[in-house]
């Protein structure tokens, strides 16, 4: 029993011919297709990081069109001398740390924003989540131009729990 078992499985793996063999041999074939396609899962990963940011930055869009676009316009140009742009300033590309502030804690010092001052005052978001700050600093480093990294709820909340 157990010979004719082996040599049925070499001849499964030399002759591929499975009908000679009968089931067991087809049940052999289907374990080693069952490895083959247990590894794929790896190859694929990368795009479920792809599909967070995607939903990062929807999120993003959603808290700029509702809190940020009165003032800064959605097309993220400002509104000469009174409130600043947001398309290629060092504030947004920039240091993470001093931009997830000045959306936590707003601004009334007069920032110098690519050589202009601004007379309006930028108000405090610090009742936004941790995930909303985030997808939205995510959204206007990678829109209007600018080509930044992305900034995660962790690093909101690492800063937020600074300033309190
Ligand atoms: C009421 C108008 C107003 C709203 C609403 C507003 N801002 Fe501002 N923002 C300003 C003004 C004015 C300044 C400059 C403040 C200063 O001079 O101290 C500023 C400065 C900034 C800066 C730094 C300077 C620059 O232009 O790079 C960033 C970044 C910024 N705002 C992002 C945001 C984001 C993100 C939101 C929405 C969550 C938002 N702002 C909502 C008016 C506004």
């Amino acid at each position: 029993m157990r010979v004719a078992n082996n040599r049925c499985l070499l001849m499964g793996l030399w002759l591929v011919s499975a009908a000679s063999c009968g089931q067991r041999q087809q049940d052999d074939h289907e374990k080693s297709q069952d490895k083959a396609t247990a590894q794929k899962p790896t190859a694929t990963a990368g795009q479920a990081d792809t599909t967070a940011m995607t939903a990062n930055m929807e999120l993003g869009k959603l808290v700029y069109d509702q809190y940020c676009a009165t003032c800064h316009q959605s097309n993220g140009l400002g509104v000469p001398n009174l409130n600043p742009p947001l398309a290629h300033t060092d504030y947004v590309t920039g240091d993470k740390e001093r931009l997830i502030r000045i959306v936590l804690n707003g601004s009334n010092d007069g920032l110098e924003v690519n050589g202009m001052v601004y007379s309006n005052a930028m108000p405090a978001n610090a009742f936004l989540s941790d995930e909303e700050i985030a997808g939205v600093l995510s959204y206007i480093r990678k829109s209007f131009g600018n080509r930044a990294d992305t900034i995660s709820a962790a690093e909101v909340s690492r800063v937020r729990a600074l300033s309190d």
